[in-house]
């Protein structure tokens, strides 16, 4: 990843301890040094895991995706002194996956962490190029759903109790927008950044990069060397998603902090949800926990299996 950080004048100084300023937080109305900026970032996922009530001595599984946040994260937490184990789901994307599988693969190297690669293909069948060329539409939000499922599934395997992943504050945010726009009061609701586990079915399920925005991670590489892969998926083209943190880019520009208000101001006007709270069905065709009769994946499957497109797949299981 090329250095991504805009130049600083000289005179620039650390607004924490007067040494020489390397990076600008418009957002936070601040400049920090390198030293000061990783401690602000080990402090956000600090707070994270300390509002999520996360004990220090517990093993989390971390998915690695090979990309800025997720290696970001896995670096943060071992810096926190967390026990962390890696878990990559090898999407058959080619090119992009190989390249991906091998940052996470050079990054556990040279820090010593254990990881397991899982391909989507043996265990779900079909990889994401097939998935796209059967289903013909976009794929996102499909492989979106497909992950989050196979990620439950591959965590209650390896017998763990925390999955987490490089979700960051720019990805909540637009997805908090994503659903308003929309009125997907439904998934608003579920929109949280730590889910309980339901016992036996889903691990508990955390995000603790929720404080730290997208510009923020990709520095934090630069500075702490970490070389993910650099590029975005391309079958993500023109996903939606993509439109929507663009448009809060533009906001941000402008108005800098309203990523952070919109999130933090959604998440202080609500309680974190409870384990006794979380209303989970079972699929009746596979058994993994879901919001409906059947769950998402398993329409997918049907749709891969009937060859055509049966119609929208709603996809926000748990
Ligand atoms: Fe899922 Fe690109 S990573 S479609
Ligand atoms: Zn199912």
């Amino acid at each position: 990843m090329e250095n991504v950080i805009p130049k600083l004048p000289e005179e620039a100084k650390c607004k924490k301890c007067r040494a020489r300023g390397v990076i600008r937080l418009p957002s936070h109305n601040t400049i920090f040094c390198r030293e000061c900026f990783i401690a602000f970032c080990e402090n956000g996922v600090a707070r994270a895991m300390k509002k999520f009530d996360i004990p220090k001595g517990t093993e989390l599984l971390v998915a690695v995706s090979g990309g800025k946040d997720s290696l970001a994260l896995w670096d943060l937490l071992n810096r926190l002194g967390y026990a962390t184990r890696g878990i990559h789901l090898d999407l058959g994307i080619e090119v992009f996956s190989e390249a991906s599988c091998d940052a996470v693969s050079d990054f556990a190297a040279l820090r010593g962490l254990s990881w397991t690669r899982y391909s989507l293909k043996e265990n779900f069948g079909w990889n994401i190029e097939e998935i796209r060329f059967r289903i013909r539409r976009a794929i996102c939000s499909i492989c979106g759903t497909i992950k989050r499922q196979m990620l439950n599934r591959l965590a209650m395997k390896e017998g763990c109790e925390f999955l987490v992943s490089g979700h960051n504050l720019d990805d909540e945010a637009g997805r908090l927008l994503g659903n308003t726009l929309r009125h997907r009061t439904q998934y608003i609701e579920k929109q949280y950044p730590f889910l309980p586990a339901v016992p036996g079915m889903m691990p508990a399920k955390a995000k603790p990069l929720y404080r730290l925005e997208s510009h923020e991670l990709r520095a934090y590489c630069c500075f702490a060397s970490i070389r993910p892969h650099g590029e975005r998926c391309p079958l993500s083209r023109g996903a939606t998603s993509h439109i929507v943190k663009d448009a809060l880019d533009v906001l941000e520009q402008k108005m800098p902090g309203t990523k952070r208000d919109f999130y933090f101001t959604y998440l202080k006007n609500r309680q974190a949800p409870r384990s006794e709270e979380r209303e989970i069905a079972i699929c009746k065709t596979c058994g993994e926990p879901a919001y409906m009769e059947t769950c998402s994946v398993c329409t997918i499957r049907a749709q891969l299996l009937a060859g055509r497109d049966g119609g929208r797949v709603e996809g926000e299981d748990a």
